[in-house]
């Protein structure tokens, strides 16, 4: 297939918007940039488009997609019901980086759910995004833009290297503003439940709901199912072998310098600037977790360009946005960590 290349620094946006609705609208493929990654859109009421998704990501079928709406009014088109959380959590972060979890009406098909009665929804606050959705007048279901299990893409040149030739058109819009894919909550059920973490922390919840939430984000093991289907798959693995560092940075740089010049490092600028070694990737300053969640995926996908076999990552503090970070950086380390 040959697959048509927007840049919307350079090509109208009308032709870009029109183009791409119109391919949606016939049931075709769209890559298109999201404020959180780079998605796969498809019109989420037609299953067909949606088993194709499925097909070109080779994504097992029981991982659900999440559909995006550009009005907030859409939802109750296509969930069941709307709590009064809901609505206040819609009112405080959308557009933006969080997916809610809704009982499903039947308009919604099965295939882009995996078979559950549940559908996950979000409005990003990407304009290209809003404006394909608002041009194409249906729902767009879309998972990130990579291949299964590789790390998400968050610059045009990774969605081009995993997806040129196999959908028909990929819009380039620069790189994603947040980085990380969205806050999952499930909303199901009167304490809200946060199945994979993101830049809507657990605590900017919390306080616009003014009560506890739970967190299952973490606890995946193979007995369990998890509610997020999504989460029990190896997610977010580069090709090279990742470890994770936890320690000083005195005790890090000391390890890495039994290390030889191969290895690939990726870490927080004030480590960065300390360590010998030709392959590092600063992510940030420690005290901007923001960019450093912004350029996770991008160091990811660039140890794999350089070739890199062992890649080792500096492990950063958890509390709020660092949940979502290190949440992703275990997934690629396949839980990996060394204690320095
Ligand atoms: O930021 C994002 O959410 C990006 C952009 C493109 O919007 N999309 C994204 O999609 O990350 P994907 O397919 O890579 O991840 C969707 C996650 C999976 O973990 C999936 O299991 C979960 O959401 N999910 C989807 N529908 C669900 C449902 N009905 N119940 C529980 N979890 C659901
Ligand atoms: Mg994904």
């Amino acid at each position: 297939m040959k697959t048509k290349i927007f840049h919307i620094d350079s090509d109208p946006i009308d032709d870009v918007i029109q183009t791409s609705a119109t391919i949606i609208q016939q049931g075709g493929l769209v890559v298109f940039p999201t404020e959180t990654v780079y998605g796969i859109g498809a019109n989420a009421l037609d299953k067909d488009a949606a088993s194709h998704i499925y097909q070109v990501k080779g994504r097992p079928s029981d991982n659900p997609l999440i559909v995006h709406i550009a009005e907030k009014e859409a939802v109750s088109l296509y969930a069941k019901e709307l709590s009064c959380d809901a609505k206040k959590l819609m009112n405080a972060f959308w557009p933006g980086p969080l997916t809610l979890v809704f009982k499903k009406k039947p308009i919604i098909p099965n295939q882009i759910t995996g078979g559950l009665d549940t559908v996950a929804i979000r409005m990003p606050s990407h304009h290209i995004a809003r404006q394909l959705i608002q041009q194409a007048k249906i729902p767009i279901c879309a998972p990130s833009a990579n291949i299964s299990g590789t790390p998400s893409s968050t610059v045009f040149k990774h969605v081009y290297d995993d997806l040129n030739g196999k959908v028909d058109v990929i819009i380039d819009g620069g790189q994603s503003t947040v980085g990380l894919e969205s806050t999952v909550l499930d909303v199901t059920q009167s304490k809200p439940v946060i199945l994979r973490p993101g830049a809507i922390t657990k605590s900017m919840i919390e306080t616009i709901l003014n009560k506890a939430i739970l967190d299952e984000s973490t606890v995946i093991t193979d007995q369990t199912i998890p509610k997020a289907p999504g989460m029990k798959y190896r997610h977010y693995a580069p090709k090279g072998n990742v470890t994770l560092l936890e320690g000083t940075h005195k005790n890090i740089i000391k390890y890495l310098d039994t290390q030889d010049n191969t290895i690939g490092v990726i870490a927080s600028n004030e480590l960065c600037q300390k360590l010998p070694h030709s392959h590092t990737f600063p992510l940030g300053p420690l005290d901007d977790k923001s960019l450093i969640a912004k350029n996770i995926f991008l160091a990811l996908r660039t140890m794999d360009e350089k070739n890199i076999a062992s890649i080792y990552i500096e492990a950063f503090d958890d509390q709020d946005l660092g949940k979502a970070i290190m949440n992703r950086l275990l997934k690629a380390a396949n839980y990996q960590v060394k204690q320095l």
